[in-house]
């Protein structure tokens, strides 16, 4: 039959068929204690996920993933791509790593990600040699092992590759970053004639938490007084605005209908003064119900696939973007949900579903001891405690941010001994302080209990946060030694 020739009512079946699914999260595996795979796996299950995207190919994870439909990203760190400039380590890669899961009824794996954000700006351009030829050579790999047209390779990419000139920032200026220009369209390129999607990670969160003077209510879905006009356009949401930017300098270059994913987009629970439970909720409900309508972007109709950032907290992660790094999950690190989310997108007032017969230590917890009178030793403790813990929530704007300095003390106290599985020598700090079985925490400001799994720190997510956790781990054995 000539292609041609196909009939209507068919195109449009398959055109339902496609956009029928719902939305995608990232699980990120930067923390301390882990839940247990297998009970992770279910909360995608009983909440309706249908597609995860992980950082890595962690074992515990693709094995708990084996025989559920859920379809999975999984990532090739960018430490790891200048191994997959060698087509035989990427071939390897994809044998033990992919192929190794797709035995019958395994692991439902649908794309591989090469690298994370590697064209970063803040990576001054590490990765730029190696990108493209590591997703050359997996590519060929899947296509090699038989996997080509149903597993595809793509690359997640940061927003900063692309931007509109201050002198006319509107979508319809947007253009590829001069100086990897010629490179990202490479990288379209072969994406293109492979029929791969194009990933992007958006952050609004991050145009408002970066510029005082950002409008807040166009980082949300509700509407602005003040739209961004673009000719005959009006754009409300920052969101829309930045997916056109890049479908602009897609355009420009020749790619119009290229498919395009977003990897990551989320708003952090706590941390700074826009990141609270309030605008979490805001944004990521805005967000799916604008994404699943169909309605599209003013440059492109349809549904928006895209991957919410993140499904947990991680204690582990780099703060160097700041303090709000550690809150992106839309559970708290031991998996209860933090506010009532309706996946489907219709704002009905829905739960989220979380973690059942979570583990967790005793409910003990490390404080200021009340009789405690010398605190020559207070602020040095203090600062010690939060170094090897996480004191994200004191800071500004935080939901921790009005205790008083034994508050604090107490809070950071606390957190070292839950980071240390509650060993009774990590809660004494020159004397300072004592173990209680009664709550200290208060209002919004929570004291943890950790939860009883493992303590272990996954290692591999770009340069900067494992060379962080190089100097902590570093730390860490001087202190132990
Ligand atoms: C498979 O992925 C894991 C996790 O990223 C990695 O440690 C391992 O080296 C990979 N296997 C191969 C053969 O490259
Ligand atoms: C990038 O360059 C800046 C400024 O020279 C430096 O501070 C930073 O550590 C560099 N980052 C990486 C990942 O090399
Ligand atoms: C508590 O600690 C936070 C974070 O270090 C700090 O910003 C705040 O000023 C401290 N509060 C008091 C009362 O010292």
């Amino acid at each position: 039959m000539d292609s041609k020739a196909i009939p209507f009512h068919f195109v449009l079946f398959m055109a339902l068929v496609l956009n029928v699914g719902g939305v995608g999260v990232n699980w990120g595996t930067m923390a301390t204690h882990h839940l247990p795979p297998e009970m992770v796996v279910e909360m995608l299950r009983v909440n309706g996920f249908d597609k995860v995207k992980l950082f890595e190919a962690h074992e515990g994870i693709l094995r708990a993933l084996i025989g559920t439909d859920i379809e999975v990203m999984l990532a090739i760190p960018n430490n790891m791509l200048q191994d997959m400039v060698d087509p035989d380590l990427a071939a390897n890669w994809i044998e033990e790593n992919v192929t190794s899961y797709l035995n019958n009824g395994g692991v439902n794996i649908k794309y591989v990600a090469v690298g994370n954000e590697p064209f970063l700006r803040s990576y001054n351009g590490t990765f730029l040699k190696v990108t493209l030829p590591a997703l050359r050579n997996i590519q060929r790999a899947l296509d090699d092992a038989g996997l080509g047209s149903r597993i595809k390779a793509t690359v997640p990419f940061n927003a900063d590759i692309y931007n509109s000139p201050a002198s006319n920032p509107v979508p319809s200026a947007g253009d590829f970053r001069r100086e990897i220009r010629d490179i990202v369209l490479e990288v379209v390129e072969f994406l293109y004639n492979n029929n791969a999607p194009f990933t992007v990670n958006i952050y609004p969160f991050l145009s408002l938490y970066g510029d005082p003077y950002f409008p807040v209510d166009y980082a949300f879905f509700d509407g602005t007084k003040k739209p961004i006009k673009d000719g005959d356009v009006a754009y409300t949401n920052v969101f829309d605005a930045n997916l056109d930017t890049l479908l602009w300098s897609l355009k420009r270059a020749g790619y119009p209908s290229m498919q395009i994913m977003v990897g990551e987009v989320g708003w952090p629970t706590d941390g700074d003064k826009h990141a609270n439970i309030k605008n979490a909720k805001r944004f990521n409900q805005g967000l799916l119900r604008h994404v699943l309508s169909g309605k599209g972007t003013p440059m492109k109709r349809g549904r928006i696939n895209v991957y919410l950032f993140s499904l947990l907290d991680e204690n582990a992660k780099s703060i160097a973007p700041g303090n709000f790094e550690r809150h992106w999950g839309i559970f708290e690190f031991d998996g209860k949900p933090k506010y009532e989310f309706d996946l489907s997108g219709h704002e009905e007032n829905k739960g989220l579903i979380g973690a059942e017969n979570v583990e967790y230590f005793p409910m003990r917890w490390c404080v200021m001891n009340p009789n405690a009178d010398d605190l020559t030793e207070l602020s040095s403790n203090f600062q010690y405690a939060c170094s090897f813990s996480d004191c994200t929530a004191l800071g500004y704007g935080s939901s921790c941010n009005h205790l008083d300095v034994r508050g604090n003390a107490s809070y950071s106290f606390n957190m070292f001994y839950q980071w240390n599985n509650q060993r009774n020598w990590d809660c004494d700090f020159s004397g300072l302080a004592v173990v209680t079985d009664v709550d200290p925490s208060v209002g919004e400001c929570r004291f943890p209990i950790m939860i009883a799994y493992g303590f272990s720190v996954s290692l591999r997510r770009g340069v900067i946060g494992n060379l962080l956790i190089v100097v902590w781990e570093a730390l860490m054995l001087v202190l132990l030694v």
